[in-house]
């Protein structure tokens, strides 16, 4: 596959080595779960490309996430950084936050994107990777944002609202939970008949075109 860390990927899915070429921009994904958001990149990047970036690196947060499974299927360089148990909250989210932004650097990545990635960041990788570092988020925000507010909790939160309407959100990451500038958002409609998990796979289809595209914006 080449060196990921310095290079770009062909249309015919060969890896080029930089020749110099500082245009290309190296991605760092970061992951908890099932990686369907990761996979709709790595297909994207495939396909019509991210602009000029490239998934360089995946973090998982989880040791068991599939999405993990993805990035060795792709190719993609995998790294687990989970999170010290034995630290009060803030604490560990600090600690944690700290070594994926050692990681990045060590990489030298220059944008992050966060897809499906349930720690909440904190710390000098908020301000190092300012307005380079985005979100994708269930709902329609500010609506069902912040702590807790993660996966199914979310559609659970919307359908007990009665809302008529959710979507997901793409947003830059800063201090707060889910606070940043919006990038972009896409809606559907919420059906009577909607559990928690209709609900998300519809919403997981708006995801996948919406991360793709606030990629390519933010590149
Ligand atoms: C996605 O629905 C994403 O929006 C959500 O986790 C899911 C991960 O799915 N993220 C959050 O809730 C962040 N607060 P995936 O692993 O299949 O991409």
């Amino acid at each position: 596959m080449g060196n990921r860390q310095g290079g770009k990927r062909l249309k015919t899915g060969a890896f080029c080595l930089n020749t110099g070429n500082e245009k290309v921009k190296h991605i760092l994904t970061l992951v908890s779960g099932n990686g369907s958001n990761l996979q709709a990149l790595i297909d994207a990047e495939r396909q019509d490309g991210l602009g000029n970036g490239v998934i360089a690196a995946v973090v998982s947060d989880k040791p068991n996430a599939f999405a993990l499974e993805r990035a060795k299927n792709a190719g993609i360089p995998a790294f687990t950084i989970l999170p010290d148990k034995n630290l009060p909250k803030q604490a560990r989210r600090l600690e944690l936050s700290n070594r994926i932004l050692a990681k990045a650097l060590e990489l030298r990545i220059d944008f992050i994107v966060c897809a499906g990635f349930l720690s909440i960041l904190s710390g000098d990788i908020i301000a190092v990777y300012a307005s380079r570092m985005i979100n994708i988020h269930p709902s329609l925000l500010p609506k069902f944002g912040g702590q807790g507010m993660y996966g199914e909790n979310v559609h659970r939160a919307v359908l007990d609202a009665g809302e008529r309407e959710s979507g997901c959100t793409v947003h830059f990451v800063d201090v707060g939970a889910d606070t940043g500038q919006i990038i972009l958002q896409r809606a559907v409609p919420v059906l009577s008949s909607d559990t928690p998990e209709t609900l998300a796979e519809r919403i997981h289809v708006q995801e996948h075109a919406a991360i793709v595209e606030a990629v390519r914006r933010m590149i």
